[in-house]
């Protein structure tokens, strides 16, 4: 069993002041001592930033309160900054003066500007008079006001009489800058010490009672959460684009009034991916270059029913039948064994062997001694159409109008290139319903099509096996200048469907496209290598966007 971790309750780690006294002690320090703490005073050289942060961690607490301002500072100019340091022009003639003695009009130190204006502003002070070619002291003592200014301006940041501001702005001796500020007092919960804080409730807890006085870290709701991608804390997950594009498709099938068939059966029989397809046993689609046959097991058994797949198709029939009067079970366990007992799997296989050996059904058939060996080789299937036959087979118990989809991964023997892999998705659709006809194929492949934005196509005779007529889609594509195929589609054939039991009547569409094409075109991706497989560089599967298939 796992043991439980004890989340001890531990004190919340505290941020340090440059490695000095941590600021949240030392606020709370002053708001001890003060009633009101304008940090910007109290604490000078601290980052306003470093200070709301910490103001943040004690307000979320209760512990202190803390008041917004907005407000004006002043700062000095490199030449008021050099006044406060040294002394107003007029203030260092006059010590020049008064050093000297007698200094000569014609002395050195005399000029330079700084030295000319201080000569004037001394003069109308009555520090200096002139006496001759030269210039004498008037006083013994003066008191340098601008640099006492300045110097409270440095201290303050502001003027003692806000009016001097103005003058002194004027005068290029100082400037002034907008900054926040705050004030802090105590709160509610005021604490001179940060509590021990628990952030997660234990079994233990539960279980000593200690859960009753313990004090619980409140939540913070706006605590920004951490990025996704790479990265400590970070790693949210991302959706592949190739499922990105699988869910917009899914939701054109459900509005379109598809249901999905269920598709987890990878391996599957020759008899269901062929042979049920009508697809000769020599056919050269099932030579080893083009299929994967898996070696172990060897091979499967007698073609049956498979539960997991009726549970699933039974529940969707509970379903449809919702509002029918005749109230079927409705526990689908039960309603995929009733579908299963009408069906009868041994008459399927031999129908199937009959079509294809002596011809059945109006049909002369293939007319090849028909192998059971062949029919239990085990494959890699190599289209969802294998699906789509036992869906098909399964309606022979209950025969009505419907729609199925799948959108799954299949498997094909190919040379790989840059646009072709072993394994790719198969888009896969099937329509049931009386009397259709290929125009109705036609019709119902344009509004499909429309709805993926792809608004003009045309079709191109072609051949299945298990489909006839047959036609591939063609569609204009718009990056590449060219027409291009983008899928492939039919009306199954009566040898498939009459072998299956289907009244004469009902037809079926098929059709299937795969997933991998329109998500290439979607995301600008050349190389499938992009898409699929090792070489997939995860930032593009992070960073891509939602996608919306342009619907008209
Ligand atoms: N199975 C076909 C393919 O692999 C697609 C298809 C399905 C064609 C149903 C016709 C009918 O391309």
């Amino acid at each position: 069993m796992k043991e439980w971790v004890h989340a001890d309750a531990v004190p919340v780690p505290l941020h340090t002041n440059g490695g000095q006294r941590d600021l949240t002690e030392e606020i709370l320090e002053a708001v001890d001592q003060h009633e009101h703490v304008p940090t910007a005073e109290v604490f000078p050289a601290t980052p306003q930033d470093k200070i709301k942060a910490a103001l943040d961690r004690l307000a979320s607490r209760q512990m202190v309160e803390y008041e917004t301002h907005d407000k004006e500072q002043v700062l000095l100019t490199a030449e008021g900054q050099a006044i406060a340091d040294e002394g107003s022009h007029e203030y260092k003639v006059w010590d020049a003066v008064r050093k000297a003695g007698r200094l000569s009009l014609k002395d050195q130190s005399l000029a330079n500007a700084s030295a000319k204006l201080g000569q004037g502003n001394a003069f109308k002070l009555k520090w200096i008079k002139k006496d001759g070619d030269a210039l004498v002291s008037l006083t013994d003592s003066v008191s340098d006001t601008t640099r006492e200014q300045l110097q409270y301006a440095q201290e303050h940041r502001a003027f003692q009489d806000p009016k001097l501001l103005k003058d002194y702005s004027k005068r290029k001796l100082v400037t002034t800058q907008k900054v926040i500020t705050y004030v802090a007092r105590k709160g509610p919960r005021w604490a001179k010490e940060m509590p021990v804080e628990v952030t997660d409730l234990t079994a233990e807890m539960i279980a000593d009672g200690s859960w009753k006085t313990a004090n619980f870290k409140p939540y913070n709701f706006k605590a920004k959460g951490t990025l996704g991608g790479e990265g400590v804390g970070g790693g949210t997950g991302a959706l592949h684009p190739l499922n990105k594009v699988r869910e917009e498709f899914r939701k054109i099938f459900f509005n379109m009034g598809f249901e999905e068939m269920p598709t987890a059966r990878f391996v599957d029989s020759g008899f269901w991916n062929f042979d049920a397809l009508y697809v000769p046993q020599q056919h050269p689609a099932r030579d080893l270059q083009d299929t994967f046959y898996v070696s172990d097991p060897p091979e499967a058994g007698p073609p049956g029913s498979d539960e997991s797949v009726d549970t699933i198709l039974a529940e969707m029939d509970v379903d449809d039948d919702q509002d029918e009067s005749d109230h079927p079970p409705s526990d689908p366990a039960i309603r995929a064994k009733d579908t299963t007992a009408k069906l009868d799997y041994q008459a399927y296989y031999d129908n199937v062997r009959a079509v294809h050996q002596d011809g059945k059904f109006g049909s002369i058939g293939y007319r090849y001694p028909y192998t059971d060996a062949e029919t239990r080789r085990l494959v890699l299937r190599t289209h969802t159409t294998a699906i789509s036959a036992y869906v098909l087979h399964r309606l022979s118990a209950n025969p009505r109008p419907c729609r199925y989809f799948s959108i799954d991964r299949v498997f094909r023997n190919e040379t790989v290139d840059a646009t072709h892999l072993a394994e790719f998705h198969q888009i896969e659709g099937v329509i049931a319903d009386y009397n259709l006809t290929l125009g109705g194929l036609q019709a119902f492949l344009k509004r499909f099509f429309r709805n993926i934005g792809v608004p003009d196509l045309k079709f191109k005779p072609a051949y299945n096996p298990y489909t006839e007529p047959s036609m591939e889609v063609f569609a204009w594509h718009e990056g590449l200048n060219k027409i291009v195929e983008i899928g492939n589609s039919g009306m199954f054939r009566p040898e498939m469907l009459l072998a299956m039991g289907l009244p004469e009547d009902l037809r079926v569409y098929g059709f299937g496209l795969s997933l991998e094409r329109p998500t290439m075109i979607k995301y600008g991706i050349s190389n499938i290598r992009e898409l699929l497989g090792h070489k997939v560089d995860l930032g593009f599967i992070e960073s891509n966007p939602a996608v919306r298939l342009d619907r008209e």
